[in-house]
Parts: structure tokens; sequence; C-alpha cells
């Protein structure tokens, strides 16, 4: 049996088809906001998700009353005022489901009608829920598991927003050990990690057979498979008569042998018979390609290695200072897989870019984002090629616009700046603005998910991690337990760098 909650009652606004409120009648039952109820029209059964509770009391309608017995005495003294307080939720219809059917409401529910809490199977239908799908958590204030189907969640991108400490690597965390347990077929999944927090699946009894890190000393980036166009997205500032000369180079190179390393692209522009001043800048830019120490002679790791149906590879650059040499590995990396699964070479994959501010930036000029064009080009044609992209930020607004905008399914946890809150609201297709003043009151932990992956937006409570957690980094409690305790030691460090 539904728990039976309240009554539809008439105001000077409603019922209407897109609101209604119900006087709560279940004293044992507390109603939530954004909870979801139910309630039968002769239509059919009307689903609706409650925005708001107010506490009413009569007693306490007039300021002046009020203010009169509390000056003397309190209104508790001399009436019984808590046998008088009542509440009224406000309701906001979504759908009404007619023999089987989702349809729009048109018709408002009839005053007098009961409201129940929405049934577990019904709300898991109703909302789109897959009961094989990716377990995330629960829907919040209903039994029910958050659920998403898989396909539907990562055949188009996904965005993952919140402030910092929202609550992101957590929920990606949890996603990536889905996918890595799930049964079946299940895309690879490659990491971009700029803070090493995802190394920890490598460690980890229950994952590390399907996980792989790379770091700075395993990631290399192949000069000979480098052509002109790819070095000029490591070096935007070229010019196209440097491009053009450079070009030329690389072919004849490439038509001599299969393999060589940048000090051979360097040689050969110092033999060639290119004009002086084009040389010398050419050089400078090779030599500067050089000092990144990222060029190898071919790329490692290899793509088998990289993308593995069912596998993940964590992109360690938590060793790695330099943005600019973090956004030529993510362009490079990035680049590849695209193209590799254009071509079918590879198998469906997901990339997950952590920061994605960081590399996909917006308003910054080119020399300053050189991984933004591949992660916008993955954005925009990614799903033909069943390339998903997951693009996780705490600053949506520096996020790039065309990026951002292309991602169908939002999971937004705790944001508090206004600013942000509208960029989301302006970016994602669909939201409407009782679903943007959902954002503000979210605590850590509690996710929106929005778009595609569901059928109506859904609050829900992202369940703890099985993976092991990497020790926090920049807790300062345990650096100042770690001081302490090496105290001793540091202070004859302290002496001797004196
Ligand atoms: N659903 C949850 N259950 C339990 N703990 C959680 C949950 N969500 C987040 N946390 C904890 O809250 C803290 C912050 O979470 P997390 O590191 O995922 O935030 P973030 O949004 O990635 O932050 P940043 O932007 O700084 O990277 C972590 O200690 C994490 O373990
Ligand atoms: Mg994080």
């Amino acid at each position: 049996m539904p728990i039976k909650l309240g009554v539809v009652i008439t105001t000077d606004k409603s019922p209407t088809p897109s609101l209604f409120h119900f006087v709560i009648t279940n004293k044992n039952q507390a109603v939530h906001k954004h909870q979801f109820v139910q309630l039968q029209t002769d239509e059919g059964t009307l689903v609706a998700r409650v925005s708001n509770v107010l506490n009413l009391n009569r007693y306490f309608e007039n300021p002046e009353a009020v203010r009169a017995y509390e000056t003397t005495d309190s209104m508790e003294n001399s009436f019984p005022v808590k046998k008088w307080e009542y509440k009224v939720a406000e309701a906001i219809p979504l759908g009404i489901i007619v023999s089987g059917m989702q349809k729009r409401v048109s018709v408002p529910p009839s005053p007098g009608s009961e409201v129940f809490n929405a049934k577990n199977e019904l709300l898991q239908q109703f909302l789109g829920l897959d009961p094989n799908g990716l377990l995330l958590g629960k829907i919040a204030f209903h039994d029910v598991d958050a659920r998403f189907n898989m396909v539907k969640l990562l055949q188009k991108h996904v965005a993952i927003l919140s402030i910092s400490g929202g609550g992101k690597s957590h929920t990606t965390t949890v996603l990536i050990e889905e996918l890595l347990e799930r049964d079946g077929l299940t895309p690879a999944i490659i990491v971009i990690d700029p803070h090493g927090e995802y190394t920890g699946f490598g460690d980890d009894e229950r994952y590390m057979s399907k996980t792989r890190v790379f770091n700075r000393e395993s990631i290399k980036i192949g000069a000979s498979s480098l052509t002109p166009n790819q070095i000029l997205e490591f070096l935007p500032q070229m010019t196209s008569v440097q491009r053009r000369d450079l070009g030329k180079l690389i072919s004849e190179l490439r038509e001599e042998r299969k393999e060589y390393g940048i000090d051979d692209i360097i040689q050969k522009i110092e033999s060639s018979k290119i004009e002086e001043r084009t040389k010398r800048a050419m050089l400078r830019w090779m030599d500067d390609l050089k000092r990144t120490g990222l060029i190898g002679n071919v790329d490692e790791p290899g793509m088998e290695e990289l993308v593995r149906i069912g596998g993940l590879s964590v992109i360690d650059l938590s060793d790695i200072v330099d943005l600019r040499k973090k956004q030529i590995i993510v362009a490079h990396l990035a680049r590849k897989l695209f193209e590799a699964r254009r071509l079918k070479l590879i198998p469906p994959f997901v990339l997950i870019v952590e920061e994605a501010h960081q590399f996909a930036p917006e308003g910054v000029e080119r020399e300053r984002a050189i991984s933004r064009n591949i992660i916008e080009t993955m954005a925009r044609e990614g799903r033909k090629f069943s390339a998903s992209l997951i693009l996780i930020s705490q600053r949506p607004i520096k996020l790039s616009t065309t990026a951002l905008s292309q991602c169908n399914t939002q999971i937004i946890l705790r944001v508090t700046n206004p600013y942000d809150i509208k960029h989301i609201g302006e970016s994602a297709e669909g939201i409407t603005q009782d679903v943007l003043d959902m954002i503000p009151g979210l605590k850590v932990g509690e996710a929106l998910v929005i778009g595609e992956a569901v059928n109506y937006p859904i609050l829900i409570k992202v369940r703890e991690r099985k993976s092991k957690k990497k020790e926090e980094l920049g807790d300062m409690e345990k650096a100042l337990e770690e001081f302490v305790e090496n105290k001793k030691r540091t202070e004859e460090d302290l002496e001797a760098f004196m």
C-alpha cells in the first residue's frame, strides 16, 4: 500500500496543470522538498515533485496579536498553538501515466484528491532508471536505487560540476567502480588525473587487474608519429611558412625511415636549405618541444595498452607542474584516441577529464589552450564514433562553452556561486528555473542528475566508494601530525639548511 501523505487543497494560485498544493494529513510521515508524490486523476496516475513545504498556524497570522501576547506572556501558554500547526506542500506535476504511457499533464488535479508517496516501482520506471544500470546511489527521500542505463548515460557526453570539495571525484570514482564491475561489454575508460587521485585503483585488489597507471615516466609522445599538424597543435605560435617548411622536412624524413626522434628532426632542419631566419625560428620551436622531455621515438603507452575493453587507464599527471606540458599530453592522447576510434581501430571508450577547465578553458588564447581544440572536436563529433567525454570541473564558467554545451547529461553537486549556476542553466538544454533553484541547497554527496540519462531531473545521494581512497591531498591535520612526528629530523634538516 502506498503511504497517504495528504489531500489537494485550493489556493488562489492552484491547482493548475503545473502546480498544486496539498495539506499534509499524515503525522507520522515527513514530507520533504524534492521528494516525489503520486495521485490519481481522471486521466491516470499523476507524478509530481514536492517543490516546497510551508509550515502554517492561524494563531501566528496576525503580527499585532502575536506581539501583544508575547510581550506579556507566550502564545504557547495562552493557546493550544501546537495543535493548530499544519503543513502545506507545494508540488510540481511532472507527468501522468495513462495506460502505461507517460504524458504531459494538461488537466489540474482535483481538490480533495489524496496524495501518496510515489511507489518505488512506479518511480523507477517514471524516472527512466534501469534496474540493471550503474548504481550511483539512492534517490533522495526514497528507497530506490539510483541505477542509470550505461548507454543512455555514456553514449553522449557527461559534465560533472560542483564547487571544490563538492564530491565530483568521489562520484566519478563510484562511476568507474560500477563500470569496472559491470557484467557484459564495457567501454575502455581513460582518466586524465591531474592530482593522482585515481591511481588507487591500481593498488586495490578488487580493481588492480583491470587498471593500468601511466605517469610522467611512462608517457612519451613519439616523434615519428607526429604529423606537422600535431606539432603545430603543440606550438600554436608557429607561422604558416614555418609550418609549411616543417611539413616538407617531416615528409622527407618519413620516407627515409620509419622511426626517428626529435634530434633527427632537428638535424634535418639544420641540414636543410630553408631560409635562414625560418630555420632559426624552427630550431627554436623544436628545442622548446624537446625541452618538455615528453618526446620519444614512439608513442608510449601504445594504443592497445591504453585502450582495453572494460579496462581503466589512469593518466597520472600529478608529477608534472607545468600546465603546458599537461595540455600537450592531453592534446596528444585525446587526438590519438579520437582518430583511432574514428577508424574503428580501438573499442568505444570514455575519456574522463578531471579539471576540464584547465584543458579546455573558455576565453583563453590558443597558445595557452593547447588541448582545447581536440576536446571541443570530441565534444561535437565524439558521439558519432562512440567516443564519450566526461568533463569534470569546479569552474563551469571557465570551461569551454562549446564543450560544456555538448554534455547531454549533467551531474551537478554542490554549487554556490550564482554566476556558475546561471551559466549551468544557460549551457544545459531544457533545465528549468525550478530545477536550477534546487542547486544551491545541495549538500556534499548529493547530486542532481539532469538530461539524457533520465526522464526528469533527479536528486540522488551518491553512495560510498568501495575502492581505497588515496591519501587526502593537502590535509592540514595530517600535515601537522606528520611534522610533529618528524620534528627531530625536521630540526636537523632545518639546521643543515640554515
Ligand atoms: N557521497 C559521498 N559519500 C561520502 N563521502 C563523500 C561523498 N562525496 C564526497 N565525499 C567526500 O567529500 C570530500 C570531497 O569530495 P571530492 O574530493 O570528491 O570533491 P571534488 O568535488 O572532487 O573537489 P575538488 O574540486 O577539490 O577536486 C572527500 O573527502 C570525499 O571523500
Ligand atoms: Mg576532485
